[in-house]
């Protein structure tokens, strides 16, 4: 059965974890969704992984949306949600529903993802839902920020910061999001927030008390030049690739 906002809400409350993975085409989309994964996310991460800027913030509205429709085709059974990218969203609900929709009747995502939490996104978050499209938040390290935040640095490590991305995750609740991802922030705070929300949270890099977990799917095969230090390979593709390439030259220059 294909996954939908409501199933991944039942898999939280049977206790059960939900898997999600990142896609930005369709051949790697389809050995994931054939894998069994629960949510596929189209991530603004393409602009580092992929694309090899060094933040988030330069990939556009049209960059993702290619990757949207690729990553679309390949995929039956996992949810798909697409990213909003920096500077799509932000001004306000109206701009973010201009965009989120594109996503949504150009590129079949099922859901949409964007950062930040109360007070401003909280506005933006309902006037999308009760618009009918699902949106899925981010709170703690939301790495479109990187600026205000001067790196790529954890959040949440002081008492008032916690309470901060406590407040936020509430309030997206509040105003209607699926599920919220918790990135970057400590394993004890993401534990709080999860037992605090009734819907599902997803981590990456906050421990595994969360009701599920996301990875770059590139640092999970061992695929990035540099991946954070939370991100477990569970393959050295990289290593793999260029054994498998050296094999190819070898016979090509043998004339096999
Ligand atoms: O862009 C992305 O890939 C993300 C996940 C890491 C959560 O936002």
């Amino acid at each position: 059965m294909a996954n939908t906002i409501r199933s991944l809400q039942r898999l939280k409350q049977t206790g059960k974890p939900i898997v999600a993975l990142t896609a930005w085409e369709y051949s790697t989309a389809q050995v994931l969704d054939r894998s069994g994964v629960d949510l596929l996310l189209v991530g603004d991460s393409l602009a580092m992984v992929a694309l090899g800027y060094s933040t988030t913030l330069p990939v556009s509205v049209e960059e993702l949306l290619f990757a949207c429709q690729a990553v679309r085709r390949g995929v039956t059974q996992a949810l798909l949600v697409a990213d909003l990218p920096f500077g799509s969203y932000e001004q306000s609900p109206e701009q973010a529903f201009a965009t989120a929709s594109r996503f949504i009747k150009e590129a079949g995502a099922q859901a949409v993802k964007l950062e930040g939490g109360y007070p401003r996104m909280v506005k933006t978050v309902n006037f999308l839902v009760e618009s009918g499209i699902p949106v899925l938040g981010h709170v703690g390290l939301t790495p479109q920020s990187v600026h205000q935040f001067g790196g790529f640095r954890v959040q949440g490590k002081t008492t008032a910061e916690a309470e901060r991305i406590l407040y936020e995750a509430q309030a997206l609740e509040l105003a209607g999001a699926f599920a919220i991802v918790l990135e970057h922030i400590p394993s004890a705070l993401a534990a709080d927030i999860s037992r605090s929300l009734s819907i599902p949270t997803i981590g990456i890099g906050a421990g595994p008390n969360c009701d599920g977990q996301i990875l770059v799917t590139h640092d999970l095969l061992g695929l990035s030049e540099s991946p954070p230090p939370f991100a477990k390979p569970y393959l050295d593709l990289r290593s793999a690739i260029a054994q498998a390439v050296e094999q190819f030259s070898a016979d090509v220059r043998e004339g096999k």
